[in-house]
């Protein structure tokens, strides 16, 4: 059996740069202005996307990486808020699915009388649930349940391009979505991913919590990639 070649896609600098740097036999291609290294970690053949922020860039690095690079599979990660108050900071979500929040229908409202996103609703789009491989998903909780200190959780991924920071507005959203934390990508991924019957997983290590007063630490990217390389150095990822 080959060894699989993997896209894995970070949004920001401080989301990548540890994987780069890790890169053997590094080359970098920049293509539309979006950022691709290809390499070697140990044996896995590896290509780091530097996505760029929000659902827009995410859906357009992810469509450029699948059909430049023909990867066996796409990992999505980076850091995301809790949107639940049990969910911590350093904890780690690996999305079994993903939604996206931020798609909903409103009822029509005449001049001067204001508006009131607790009447929204969902849409089609906000329906959708999309998919991420199973076998993906167990195979990165088994070792990260075993190599890290901090919980790890499986469920929805909530995305969209709002950072959220309202209690009342956050706590409406859970419910509506049942999601477990908040990112500005995963859904761009998931949707591209499963249109290209491409398997993916996103995985997102928690930086704030806005519900328990939580604030962003943007390092928690670089423990989680710290996870991802040692994954790659002990284990052949094969599916
Ligand atoms: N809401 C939305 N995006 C968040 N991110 C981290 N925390 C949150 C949050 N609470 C991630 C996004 C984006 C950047 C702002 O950090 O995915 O890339």
């Amino acid at each position: 059996m080959k060894n699989k070649t993997i896209l894995i896609q970070g949004a920001m600098d401080i989301e990548v740069e540890y994987f780069i740097n890790h890169l053997e036999k590094k080359e970098k291609h920049t293509i539309a202005g979006y950022e691709f290294y290809t390499g070697y970690i140990h044996t896995s053949k590896i290509i780091i996307s530097k996505t760029l922020v929000g659902v827009v860039n995410a859906t357009t690095a992810t469509t450029i990486g699948i059909m430049t690079f023909h990867p066996d599979f796409v990992i999505n990660q980076g850091i995301a808020g809790a949107h639940k108050s049990n969910i911590h900071i350093g904890d780690i979500i690996i999305g079994e699915k993903c939604c996206n929040i931020n798609a909903f229908s409103m009822p029509t409202k005449e001049e001067g009388h204001s508006s009131n996103p607790f009447e929204w609703e969902p849409n089609k789009r906000g329906k959708e649930i999309q998919n991420g491989d199973e076998k993906l998903v167990k195979l990165f909780k088994d070792f990260f349940e075993t190599n890290h200190e901090n919980a790890i959780y499986t469920g929805t991924l909530g995305s969209g391009d709002v950072f959220n920071r309202e209690y009342d507005r956050i706590v409406w959203l859970q419910n509506q979505f049942h999601h477990l934390s908040e990112d500005m990508e995963s859904i761009g991924t998931y949707c591209v991913c499963n249109q290209f019957q491409i398997p993916c997983v996103g995985i997102r290590i928690i930086s704030n919590n806005e519900l328990t007063n939580e604030k962003l630490d943007k390092e928690q990217a670089i423990r989680l990639q710290e996870l991802f390389i040692k994954l790659f150095k002990t284990k052949y990822i094969y599916l």
